[in-house]
């Protein structure tokens, strides 16, 4: 089972991306084979729905996307909504999404904005029928110490998001196969 998880933080302390690493590790533990793309380090065009879709980078990332079988978005919560550049990554790698098995593991400031990722969800659910994980992990700097994850509950949840998501590709993989 191929997994690919996009962290989308470009802030260099990102929680999110602790919460990226850290279902990787879940992932691994249950025999999948993990790619991460982690936008920081990527450089990448924003879409113009033109020349940025036959930019180097985009081409690669994009075939990233097409092979997982499953993806994780991992990310900030800006503005009541995934940021920008998690938006541009799927703007870029498009159609790439239809028919994968997605979760989401959110890092926000504050509880209130617990629904924010709701019209990411919402626009590959519809756009490309992607098959949504009915669990995502939204969770604020209180579960975070230095730098590390240390509330137990949250990295509970982050080891059911992988165990849920390979669970969901693998009977999404048997049923396209049999
Ligand atoms: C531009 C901006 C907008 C933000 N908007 C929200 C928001 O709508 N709701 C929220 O709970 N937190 C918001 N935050 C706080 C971030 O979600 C929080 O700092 C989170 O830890 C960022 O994720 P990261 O640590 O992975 O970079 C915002 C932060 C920034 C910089």
């Amino acid at each position: 089972m191929k997994i690919l998880i996009v962290s989308c933080s470009l802030r260099k302390a990102s929680l999110s991306r602790v919460l990226a690493m850290k279902v990787r590790e879940n992932f691994e533990q249950g025999g999948a084979e993990v790619s991460f793309i982690d936008l920081r380090k990527v450089e990448l065009p924003f879409c113009d729905a033109g020349s940025s879709y036959e930019h180097p980078n985009t081409i690669k990332v994009k075939q990233k996307v097409e092979t997982a079988n499953g993806i994780i978005v991992a990310g900030p919560i800006y503005n009541y909504t995934c940021n920008a550049a998690c938006k541009n990554f799927v703007e870029l790698t498009g159609k790439s999404w239809e028919n994968k098995v997605v979760g989401f593991l959110c890092a926000a400031g504050g509880d209130s904005s617990y629904m924010s990722i709701m019209g990411l969800a919402n626009s590959l659910m519809l756009d490309f029928r992607c098959l949504i994980v009915p669990r995502f992990v939204y969770t604020t700097g209180a579960a975070f110490e230095d730098g590390k994850l240390v509330d137990t509950s949250v990295a509970n949840r982050v080891k059911e998001l992988a165990f849920v998501t390979l669970s969901l590709v693998k009977a999404k993989v048997r049923d396209t196969y049999s």
